[in-house]
């Protein structure tokens, strides 16, 4: 099949959490799999000065903008895949991040940014902008590609369309005025179109006109559906799961970037039969953050956007308690996000500084080091549509601690006897988002961390799992043939 997938981040280029990881890894794991797949998404300036070589390929004009816009090609890096860049400099180019500002607002154009990139991902998937490329499929992905399936809903000879809810916590929620502002169809304007109580909601445009809907994980597919993780949408979405439209698809991880056996950034390189080098690379990570130097101290890691949806707040007061009570604990974490966090987790690091490290900000590198040093990862999210850091760390064998709700739900096994018995348990669950659940299951951790043997069986178990693309690109390709058209 022919798959335009549209994204507003990819790995490597521009990131800031784990849609720009899966809008690189899938389409390269499609190609891979024999599909002709090119991704489109914005030229913003971190991406420009990444790629080496970009030709213009298509100069075009959009509704709702005066200038005529290029479009650029370029490869992903290390890989054949073809990837087009709405270049727009009075929209894209410029310093920050993909959504907001250095200063972290949101910019105020986003509405107009977003709107361009759909318009140009809409014309670029009805080929009438000169490429000469044709697809079967547009594969567009949370809200900022939202417009696109709006757009191409009146025409005759678009694409199957298939829309991916990575994060149904962000909407793209924008005032009637903007809309107006954007010179849209007025048509669009209506409770079976962008219309979200009084505002324009690119999120819901993408839900009406698809012809099919993803989210993540099979668990977030169903909790959606729902009250307390809908947002207001869980009419239209569980009428579309009664369609038979919508389905969870578990993200895969890049398992080359991913591999403790060949991780270029790690000290020591290990794989399940060489797991006792681990250490090694637990000692340099305490040697690094000045921590004590002891094997016995359980090390745990967190690496995190600091939101509310991630339980920062939970596992800041949970590990305060633990340390406070005296357990051999240690604690690292690696983030950036909402202020009070930070600042909390400056506290915490200012009372314990031999056994709490903090870095603030964001640093690849350093992610493999905690993802291979620590003996626990933890992650207590309110809500989880995926998750890749619990895949990563499985594969690292350091036993997650999550909460049990979405992506987390489908990939993390308790240790429970029952499960440990079994041969299945992999990590540490709990259901309530309270400090207490969390507590008790940090007690838990601490207690079988004291039981050499059966930590190592349960590290087998988490190694030996696969969480390639492998299951989930057939499943996308499956998809993309069956899509029950209009
Ligand atoms: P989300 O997309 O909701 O943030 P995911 O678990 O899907 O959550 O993906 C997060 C991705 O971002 C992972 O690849 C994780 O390693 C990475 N990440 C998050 N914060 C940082 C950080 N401060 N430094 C490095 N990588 C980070
Ligand atoms: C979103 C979700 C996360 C998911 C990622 C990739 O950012 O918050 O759970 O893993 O998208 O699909």
């Amino acid at each position: 099949r022919k798959i335009l997938f549209a994204s507003s981040e990819v790995h490597p280029l521009i990131k800031t959490g784990g849609l720009a990881d899966v809008s690189a890894s899938l389409p390269i794991a499609l190609h891979e799999h024999g599909q002709d797949v090119r991704i489109i998404m914005p030229a913003y300036r971190q991406c420009l000065q990444q790629l080496d070589t970009v030709e213009t390929v298509a100069t075009i004009k959009l509704d709702g903008y005066h200038l005529p816009v290029d479009i650029l090609q370029a490869t992903l890096p290390d890989s054949d895949v073809v990837l087009w860049l709405l270049h727009s400099p009075h929209h894209f180019d410029r310093d920050g991040g993909p959504y907001s500002h250095p200063d972290g607002h949101d910019w105020e154009d986003n509405a107009a940014r977003f709107a361009l990139f759909s318009r140009a991902a809409a014309q670029v998937a009805l080929n009438h902008v000169g490429l000469d490329w044709q697809p079967d499929v547009l594969h567009c992905n949370d809200w900022q590609t939202g417009l696109a399936p709006a757009l191409l809903s009146t025409h005759k000879n678009r694409p199957d369309i298939v829309f991916t809810i990575h994060n149904l916590a962000y909407q793209g929620l924008f005032s009637f005025d903007e809309f107006q502002s954007l010179d849209l169809p007025k048509a669009l304007w209506h409770m079976n179109g962008l219309e979200f109580y009084g505002m324009m909601s690119f999120m819901k445009a993408g839900l009406i006109f698809a012809d099919h809907i993803t989210t993540v994980s099979p668990t977030y597919a169903k909790e959606i559906c729902g009250h307390e993780f809908g947002y207001g949408l869980e009419g239209l979405l569980a009428l579309r799961a009664d369609q038979g439209r919508l389905s969870g698809v578990l993200n895969g991880i890049d398992t080359h970037v991913w591999d403790p056996a060949h991780d270029s950034l790690l000290n020591k390189n290990y794989s399940l039969k060489t797991v006792r080098h681990k250490a090694l690379n637990k000692t340099a990570l305490q040697q690094q953050f000045f921590l004590d130097e002891s094997k016995d101290s359980l090390l745990v890691g967190l690496i995190s956007r600091l939101v509310s949806q991630k339980g920062i707040d939970l596992a800041i007061t949970a590990m305060t308690q633990i340390i406070e009570a005296g357990h051999d604990v240690q604690f690292i974490c690696l983030g950036s996000g909402e202020h009070s966090y930070e600042q909390e987790l400056r506290i915490l690091r200012a009372r314990f500084p031999d056994k709490v490290a903090i870095t603030i900000g964001y640093d690849e590198a350093l992610s493999h080091h905690i993802e291979a040093g620590s003996d626990v990862f933890l992650m207590p999210s309110r809500f989880e549509p995926c998750g890749l850091n619990q895949m990563y760390s499985l594969r690292y064998g350091t036993l997650p601690v999550v909460r049990h709700t979405g992506g987390l739900a489908d990939t993390v096994v308790d240790a429970t006897d029952e499960n440990r018995k079994a041969g299945v348990a992999n990590g540490f669950c709990f259901n309530d988002a309270t400090v207490e659940s969390l507590h008790t299951t940090l007690l838990r951790v601490v207690a079988l961390f004291q039981r050499p043997r059966l930590w190592r069986s349960m590290i087998n178990v988490a190694m030996q799992h696969d969480f390639s693309w492998e299951n989930s690109a057939n499943t996308y390709i499956e998809l993309y043939h069956q899509i029950k058209n209009r």
